[in-house]
């Protein structure tokens, strides 16, 4: 039986804000991702400190803390083989300026903060980041 992976992203508040939803999903779906579960939701500060608690030490973590909680996100939990290696090279480059051409980054990402966005980088951070969005039931 192939084995699969999952990888956890959110689409960040700008790209949501400008409509850009339906493409982002539109691609994940061409890229033939499964989605196991979805929902669009307004985090918390307290909420965002704890997802990206990893970057508490960097310079930028207050200011990445403020815009993903400047308006609703959509998360979701994708499936595929190789998931989390699958979805980075989909979206590109942390930096929408240095993502290769067609990748999700370059098309809709604004700035490294508002780079359209996020995809876990470890099969381990994958299943710590699914379960901070969703419970079993909410899987499909
Ligand atoms: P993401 O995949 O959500 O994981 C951490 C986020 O921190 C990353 O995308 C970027 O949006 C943000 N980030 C990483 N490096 C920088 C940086 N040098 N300046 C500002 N934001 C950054």
């Amino acid at each position: 039986m192939t084995h699969k992976n999952i990888t956890l992203t959110m689409i960040k508040p700008l790209a949501v804000q400008k409509g850009f939803i339906g493409p982002i999903l539109a691609k994940v779906n061409e890229a033939g991702f499964r989605i196991v579960a979805m929902k669009q939701m307004k985090l918390t500060v307290d909420q965002a400190k704890d997802f990206y608690a990893i970057h508490k030490e960097r310079p930028f973590y207050n200011d990445l803390v403020a815009f993903m909680t400047s308006g609703p996100i959509v998360a979701a939990i994708l499936e595929k083989e190789n998931a989390v290696e699958a979805y980075r090279e989909l979206i590109g480059s942390t930096n929408p300026a240095q993502a290769t051409d067609g990748t999700v980054r370059k098309l809709y990402g604004t700035s490294i903060e508002a780079n359209a966005v996020h995809g876990s980088d470890s099969d381990d951070n994958a299943v710590i980041e699914s379960a901070f969005f969703f419970s079993k039931l909410e899987r499909f």
